[in-house]
């Protein structure tokens, strides 16, 4: 498999897999490098596979899986193919999440536990990562007897890439420490909600109005610096409020392009410190 053709090895919230064309012709022509704070399933990142990435997530677990792609790939893959030659029974489904769970109270932070996140994934419900307030993994079986966990090709050309890129686990903030001028930075932070009064229902690692401003003053911050910054989110109010100045595009994830101008007014958005405003024809 050719390196530019790799896909996100779990579901993710917010994945940007429909919106890849939309990001791919926004990107600067050139830059150094490249980092992305909150990179979730790395759908940008894996279809790009640039030189010189900085990856981070605030997700222990997510990174941890990452890292043990790069790392421990063999060992991973025989712990999947065994864990998918079983047929997944709602029972061996409870029992594989009770395992992981049990491999996040005592903190075993193994190849294992990896294995386990991917299968988690790929077997429960939508593909949703949720977790209760002792960060135990909940969410239901999909009801699936048999699902493959992995695609082998696609795993392996993950693992190779990864080899030359630095993955950290830290606030998306202390992430972009060492970004300098002319590097490029794409901000895919969790979503402001449609509606501003579902702040109030975000968990405890939810991301408040709060974060959304210290996102905001660091684009600003970096602005300054010479950095290309792009940045995705919902088209709301605040969003508009808190980048007001820069290019601000409106995408329908479902009909990225319309000829009819109508249809053309989205749900979310592209921003960006650079560029020039894409036309449609
Ligand atoms: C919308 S998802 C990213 C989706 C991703 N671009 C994709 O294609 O799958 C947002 C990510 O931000 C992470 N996150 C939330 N708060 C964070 C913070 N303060 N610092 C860094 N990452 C954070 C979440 O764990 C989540 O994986």
């Amino acid at each position: 498999m050719n390196m530019t053709t790799m896909v996100p090895f779990v579901k993710w919230a917010g994945g940007k897999r429909q919106m890849l064309e939309q990001l791919g012709i926004r990107m600067p022509e050139t830059y150094g490098g490249y980092y992305e704070p909150f990179v979730g399933g790395g759908a940008l990142v894996l279809s790009l596979a640039p030189e010189k990435a900085v990856l981070n997530d605030i997700n222990q677990e997510l990174v941890h899986t990452y890292r043990e792609i790069r790392d421990h790939l063999d060992a991973l893959l025989v712990l999947l193919s065994s864990m998918d030659t079983v047929t997944c029974t709602k029972e061996f489904y409870y029992e594989m999440r009770e395992r992981y769970n049990e491999k996040h109270r005592l903190a075993e932070y193994d190849t294992e536990m990896a294995a386990l996140f991917i299968y988690l994934n790929k077997h429960c419900f939508n593909g949703l990562y949720r977790v209760n307030t002792r960060g135990e993994f909940n969410v239901p079986w999909n009801q699936k007897l048999s699902v493959r966990s992995m695609d082998m090709e696609n795993i392996k050309a993950i693992s190779a890439y990864l080899k030359s890129v630095t993955i950290t686990c830290r606030d998306f903030e202390k992430a972009l420490e060492d970004v300098k001028k002319g590097d490029f930075v794409y901000f895919d932070s969790p979503y402001a909600p449609l509606n501003p009064t579902s702040f109030d229902s975000y968990t405890k690692e939810g991301f408040t109005e709060e974060e959304h401003r210290r996102l905001a003053e660091l684009f600003r911050r970096l602005t300054d610096q010479g950095v290309y910054c792009m940045l995705t989110n919902h088209n709301t109010e605040l969003i508009r409020e808190l980048y007001e100045g820069f290019l601000i595009e409106e995408i329908d994830v479902r009909r990225a392009i319309n000829s009819d101008p109508k249809k053309r007014k989205g749900k979310e958005v592209i921003i960006r410190n650079y560029g020039e405003q894409i036309q449609h024809s």
